[in-house]
């Protein structure tokens, strides 16, 4: 009997059980299913989700008995684990730049990773009601943490896909309600093609730019996420394109653009950033130090 079948059989049998015994048992579970680097924080996640309990009730009450019912609620959320289903969408929720954000198969899970971009911004000398808009906004992450920073700032989000935009605007809407930020509008568009130009200062994106062969995307999470939030054509460089040449109408003169790509496309993405025109052309590196994003000036 291997530790995944053992799990289920002991859950089945020993109608009550210790918390900390339990969150061993199911790392153990997750852990022999192969989805993950993180069995024993997934398990502690998805168990406490079912107590309704804060983190640090696993370490004031380990022996806490779980009941017959919750076992049963853990168990649910443990198998569709161990079937490789993201740990935030088991939650419906995910935190970025400490905004707890609702997050389903519609969105893009927000990585850490990008939170790079919103320090960035935080240093630009961008005026003082700074025009902005957070494109492919999926969640609404980048819109929703620069507008928490940013009251003054004039802020949109805009997406193509209308299940982006209503987990988004789920989040405009409560992170408003919660005093957070004001309420970010949201518009459905295709990148900037129906936009005015001279329009913002700023322009950002985390667009999609994995190429559709890449293997990466038949490996962990991202199997679970919207292929129209993670493939772009022509090698995964269609849509940074596409951004970064019509970002050059709508971008007032002296306007900043960024870019979240591919740690493999710096080079690349510089040269076509600098075709485009743009002056001061710089890539940046995330807090692993892998290459993230890439900010220009329009001349
Ligand atoms: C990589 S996800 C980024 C989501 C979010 N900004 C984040 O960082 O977590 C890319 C987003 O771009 C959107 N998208 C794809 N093609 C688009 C298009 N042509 N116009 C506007 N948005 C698009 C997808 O729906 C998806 O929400």
């Amino acid at each position: 009997m291997n530790t995944v079948h053992f799990f289920y059989y002991e859950l089945l049998v020993a109608m009550s059980i210790r918390l900390d015994q339990l969150v061993r048992n199911s790392a153990e579970a997750i852990a022999s299913a192969q989805h993950s680097d993180s069995a024993r924080l997934d398990a502690e996640l998805l168990v406490l989700q079912v107590l309704k309990k804060p983190r640090s009730f696993l370490y004031s009450h380990p022996e806490c008995l779980i009941d017959a019912d919750q076992l049963a609620a853990i168990n649910q959320l443990l198998q569709r684990r161990c079937e490789g289903i993201p740990v935030a969408y088991l939650l419906g929720q995910k935190e970025f730049w400490s905004l707890m954000l609702a997050v389903d198969e519609r969105v893009l899970i927000p990585r850490p990773e990008t939170e790079a971009i919103i320090d960035y911004v935080l240093q630009l000398a961008l005026p003082e009601q700074a025009s902005v808009i957070d494109l492919g906004t999926g969640s609404g992450a980048i819109a929703l943490a620069l507008a928490s920073e940013k009251p003054n700032y004039f802020i949109v989000a805009s997406d193509y896909s209308e299940g982006a935009l209503a987990v988004a605007k789920q989040n405009a809407q409560q992170l408003a309600a919660n005093g957070v930020c004001h309420e970010v509008p949201l518009l459905r568009g295709d990148w900037l093609s129906a936009l005015g130009k001279n329009t913002f200062d700023l322009v950002v994106s985390n667009p999609p730019y994995i190429d559709a062969q890449d293997p990466h995307l038949q490996q962990g999470d991202v199997r679970f996420e919207p292929l129209s939030a993670l493939v772009s054509k022509d090698f995964g460089y269609d849509d940074i394109q596409i951004i970064s040449r019509q970002a050059k109408d709508c971008l007032k003169s002296g306007g900043h653009l960024i870019i979240e790509h591919g740690y493999d496309q710096r080079e690349a993405i510089i040269k076509m950033i600098e075709a485009e025109g743009y002056r001061s052309v710089i890539d940046h590196d995330d807090l692993n130090a892998m290459p993230r994003f890439v900010t220009a000036i329009k001349a």
